[in-house]
């Protein structure tokens, strides 16, 4: 069965609109733990736009389910993550000007930084994820750096349309996520999932993990963050076997 780690960045986001105190990342993180997450995901960005470090250093000490710090492979952001210690890390692709993660991480072209992160990371006890497309060449490499999991992206499964172009891309997920399980690793999914369009991803046998951010903050501003978390989980339970 496949569970929820519930992105938080966005509550970030309304904060730094005004540059203030509220709404703060760690309280959303206490209600999505109590409706039920299985994990809380932040992402570091180097230029702090939402998540600043005080935020990751304190979900730290008080998130009991999973921690995973989405982060880029710069040297400033591996230090942070060797001194704080999160539960897992996903390594993802990360430009300024970008709205929100753009692409895969290119684990061929940086195989050599990526096997050394991963490295850094397992002495710290810390699981690492790659967030990438369903490509042979990226989950090899994923796996041959010693990388734990994959998350294969699914923005092209989320921006298909029509019933033709979505199956495409289920059939290309369901293919990476049996390349990667071949490949011993354990395979995550996410970006642009919604109360929509999961039935179609969740369906796929083997995902273990679900990511998503956006849409739960999306309802959260209406039905409140503990009440969007648990209709995501029970969307999530009724479609994955
Ligand atoms: N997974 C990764 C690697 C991401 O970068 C993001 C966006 O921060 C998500 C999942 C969540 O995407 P969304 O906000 O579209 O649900």
């Amino acid at each position: 069965m496949a569970v929820l780690n519930v992105n938080i960045d966005h509550v970030a986001t309304i904060r730094q609109a005004r540059l203030t105190d509220e709404p703060d990342p760690v309280w959303a993180a206490s209600q999505c733990e109590l409706a039920g997450a299985n994990g809380i995901t932040v992402h570091l960005r180097q230029d702090r736009r939402h998540i600043c470090d005080r935020d990751v250093r304190l979900l730290k000490e008080t998130v009991a389910c999973k921690l995973n710090l989405e982060m880029c492979m710069a040297e400033s952001i591996v230090k942070i993550a060797e001194d704080i210690k999160p539960d897992q890390v996903t390594l993802v692709p990360e430009k300024r000007a970008e709205l929100t993660t753009e692409g895969g991480l290119d684990c061929v072209r940086y195989k050599k930084r990526l096997a050394d992160v991963v490295k850094r990371m397992h002495k710290n006890r810390i699981l690492v994820s790659t967030f990438i497309t369903p490509d042979e060449e990226q989950i090899i490499a994923s796996a041959e750096t010693g990388c734990d999991a994959v998350e294969l992206h699914t923005g092209m499964y989320a921006n298909a349309r029509g019933k033709r172009a979505v199956n495409k891309r289920i059939t290309e997920l369901e293919a990476g996520k049996a390349l990667a399980m071949e490949n011993k690793l354990t395979v995550h999914a996410g970006h642009g999932l919604t109360y929509r369009n999961i039935a179609g991803v969740a369906r796929i046998n083997g995902f273990c993990e679900f990511n998503i951010g956006h849409s739960i903050i999306a309802r959260a501003v209406f039905a409140g963050i503990g009440q969007a978390t648990a209709e995501m989980i029970r969307l999530i339970d009724k479609f994955s076997k």
